[in-house]
C-alpha cells in the first residue's frame, strides 16, 4: 500500500484539493468501485476541511475512495493500494513525512510561495535523512496558476529550483486558478496531474 503525502509549508495551497481530485482520479483509472475501494483519504488538519468538504456533498469523494476514519494511516488493508493524507501545513506534518513513501507539494507560483518551497525541500531532506529515509519527493505542483506574467516567471524559478536537484524534481503541468476547481467540478489539469503522479511513483 503506497501512502501519498499531500504536503507544503503553508496553508491555502491547494493541499486540500489535490488530494481530493488526486484521490478520486487514481481511483477512477485503477477501476475502483463502491465495493472495491482501492483508495483512501485521511484529514490530517484539526480544521477538518476534507470531513467537512466531504460530508457536505462540496467535494465529493468518487465512488472507491473512503475517507478514513481518524487521523492514523491504517497498517493494512484489504483492499487500498494507495492512501492520500492531507496533511497540516508546516511542521506538524511531521507524522505524514514519517508515514508515507510519497510526498508531492503543491506551490503557489508567488514570491513567498517560492521561499517557502526552497525552506519545505530543505525540511523534506531532513526528514529523509532522519524520520523516514524511503520517503520519496515525487513531484511539485504548481497550483491556482494565472496566465500572466508574473506567475509565467515565477514557474519558471520552480522549475529551476526542481531542475538543480539531483536527482532533478518532477514538475508537474500546471493546475490553473479556476472556479470550477474551487467548486471540485471535473478538472483536466487535476486528471493529467493525477496520472502522471501515478506514473512517477509507479502506482497500479
Ligand atoms: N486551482 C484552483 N483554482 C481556484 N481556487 C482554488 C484552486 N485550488 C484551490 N482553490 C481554493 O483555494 C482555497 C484554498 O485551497 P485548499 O485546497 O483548501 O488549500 P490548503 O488545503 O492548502 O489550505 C479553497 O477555497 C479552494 O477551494
Ligand atoms: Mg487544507
Amino acid at each position: 500500500m503506497n501512502v501519498l503525502a499531500i504536503a507544503a509549508q503553508k496553508g491555502g495551497v491547494g493541499k486540500t484539493t489535490t488530494a481530493v481530485y488526486t484521490a478520486n482520479y487514481v481511483a477512477q483509472s485503477l477501476g475502483a468501485t463502491a465495493e472495491l475501494p482501492l483508495v483512501g483519504v485521511i484529514d490530517r488538519e484539526e480544521t477538518r476541511n476534507l470531513t467537512k468538504l466531504a460530508r457536505l456533498g462540496e467535494a465529493g469523494l468518487a465512488p472507491g475512495v473512503i475517507l478514513l476514519p481518524g487521523y492514523d494511516v491504517p497498517r493494512d488493508h484489504p483492499t487500498l493500494r494507495l492512501v492520500v493524507v492531507d496533511t497540516p501545513p508546516g511542521y506538524m506534518a511531521i507524522k505524514s513525512l514519517e508515514e508515507a513513501n510519497l510526498v508531492v507539494i503543491p506551490a503557489i507560483p508567488e514570491s513567498n510561495g517560492i521561499v517557502n518551497l526552497i525552506d519545505y525541500l530543505k525540511l523534506l531532506d531532513d526528514a529523509k535523512v532522519s524520520v523516514n529515509p524511503r520517503l520519496r519527493l515525487v513531484a511539485v505542483l504548481p497550483t491556482m496558476v494565472m496566465n500572466n506574467d508574473l506567475h509565467r516567471q515565477r514557474l519558471a524559478e520552480i522549475k529551476a529550483i526542481a531542475g538543480r536537484r539531483r536527482p532533478p524534481l518532477v514538475v508537474l503541468d500546471p493546475i490553473p486558478r479556476r472556479i470550477d476547481i474551487a467548486r471540485y467540478k471535473p478538472s483536466p489539469a487535476y486528471a493529467t496531474a493525477a496520472t502522471e503522479m501515478m506514473r512517477h511513483a509507479a502506482i497500479r
